[in-house]
Order: structure tokens, then sequence, then C-alpha cells
């Protein structure tokens, strides 16, 4: 007896179970059967949240190309240009591109025949004239470039050296010459109702965001060439 007294403190007790709470179990359950679902659900998030980072940084990418792709300086395109042998004289000191010069003549006809007295200011302008009056006029006028591009082109970014430009004024109001005023003149209204007809567009319109409103500046679109020229500018007008 004594002995198996001893015995009894050598006796391996039972194993004591510990049941988990009912409900915890079933959670615990639950959440180890639906975990993968759950991983997956989550790895598709997170693969979408990267492409969508890494597709609004291409479009970036993509868009300031975009910008850089047409040669853009402050805001003006770059234009060639014109052969000399493509050039006529219409007044004594005006020259324009030899395709524009009927169009050009007939308008100012039309508009007379009108009561309108068109007058050209400025036509073809060389790459030279307009480093001039870029550079002259900017230091001059003590501007920076960004200042002195509202209102004028830098060389080789003027629509005057193309031949297909003209600047217009009205004949009887010549202090509207290269002012804004100009739009309230006569010879505006006129232009702003007929000059399509002869194919003729404002260049430099209100909305335009890098270049100064100048309703003076008119433009050549009459033939396949001109066209070619500002193709760049009306696809992104
Ligand atoms: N004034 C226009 C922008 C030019 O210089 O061509
Ligand atoms: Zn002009």
């Amino acid at each position: 007896m004594e002995q198996n007294k001893d015995l009894s403190q050598f006796d391996i007790p039972l194993a004591k179970r510990i049941y988990i709470n009912n409900s915890n179990s079933i959670l615990l359950k639950k959440l180890l059967i639906f975990s993968p679902f759950i991983c997956l659900l989550f790895s598709i998030f997170a693969l979408r949240l990267i492409r969508n980072i890494e597709i609004g940084s291409l479009v970036n990418i993509n868009f300031q190309t975009q910008i850089n792709r047409d040669h853009r300086i402050l805001g003006h395109l770059p234009y060639e240009e014109i052969p000399k042998e493509k050039l006529v004289l219409i007044e004594p000191n005006i020259q324009v591109h030899i395709d524009m010069r009927t169009s050009l003549l007939e308008m100012r006809d039309e508009a007379k025949k009108n009561g309108i007295y068109l007058v050209f200011l400025s036509g073809y302008r060389s790459i030279n004239l307009q480093n001039e009056i870029f550079y002259s006029l900017k230091s001059f006028r003590n501007q920076e470039a960004a200042e002195r591009a509202r209102v004028s082109a830098p060389p080789g970014y003027s629509e005057h050296s193309t031949g297909f430009a003209i600047d217009i004024g009205d004949a009887t109001q010549r202090e509207t010459d290269f002012e804004t005023e100009f739009e309230n003149t006569d010879a505006f209204k006129w232009l702003i109702n007929n000059a399509a007809k002869f194919h003729f567009k404002l260049s430099f319109t209100k909305d335009n965001k890098f270049i100064d409103y100048e309703p003076w500046h008119w433009r050549y679109e009459g033939s396949i060439e001109a066209l070619k020229v500002f193709e760049s500018s009306n696809r992104k007008s």
C-alpha cells in the first residue's frame, strides 16, 4: 500500500484539454477557410494600385513629350524662312508669299467696294529682321524674354517669316495700327465677317494662352503649302 502511494506520484496526470470558446473557434475556422480569398483580393487590389501609379506616370511622360514634340519656344511654333523666289512685292515696302497675293489684293478690293479701307502694315519679315525686332526692342524696353514673347515672336518662330502673314490696319483710323483698339474699327468688323472667304484667319485670338491678342495679324491658309506650314498650329488650337 505504501509502495502504491509512492508510485502514484510518478503517475502521468490526465491530459488537461482546454476547449476554445465555441464562437471564437467558428470565427477562426472561417478566417482559415477564407484567408486564401482575402489574400487574393488584397493582391488584386495591390496590383491595380501599382498599375494605376505606373499608367499615371506614363501618361505624364507622354504629355511632356507631346508638349515638347512641337518644339515651341515661349508658346511660339517654329517656322522656316520662305525662299526668296516665292516672294512678291505688293506695296513698295511689303512682300508676301506669291500664293496669297491674289487673294489678299482681292480682299482689299472687295472691302473697298463695301466702303472699308484696309491698309497693309507688315508682310514678310526675314529671320534677321525678326531677330532685331525681338532682341533690340526687348533690350530697349527692358523686357524679359517671356514678356517680350507675348507680343513678338523670337527669330525663327514668326509666321511673318513664312510670307503667309499680314498685319492689317484701317486706313481711316491709323491710330489703331498694331493696337488692340483695332478690333473696334470698321475694318476689323469687316474682316471678321469676310476674311474667311479669301482664306484668311486670325492667328492670335483672345483665348491664345501664350501670345497676346492681335486683331491686326491675319494668316493665309488658301494653298496646300500654307496649310502644311500651319498644320501644327491648327492641330493645337
Ligand atoms: N507679333 C507676332 C507674334 C510675331 O512677331 O510674329
Ligand atoms: Zn503680325
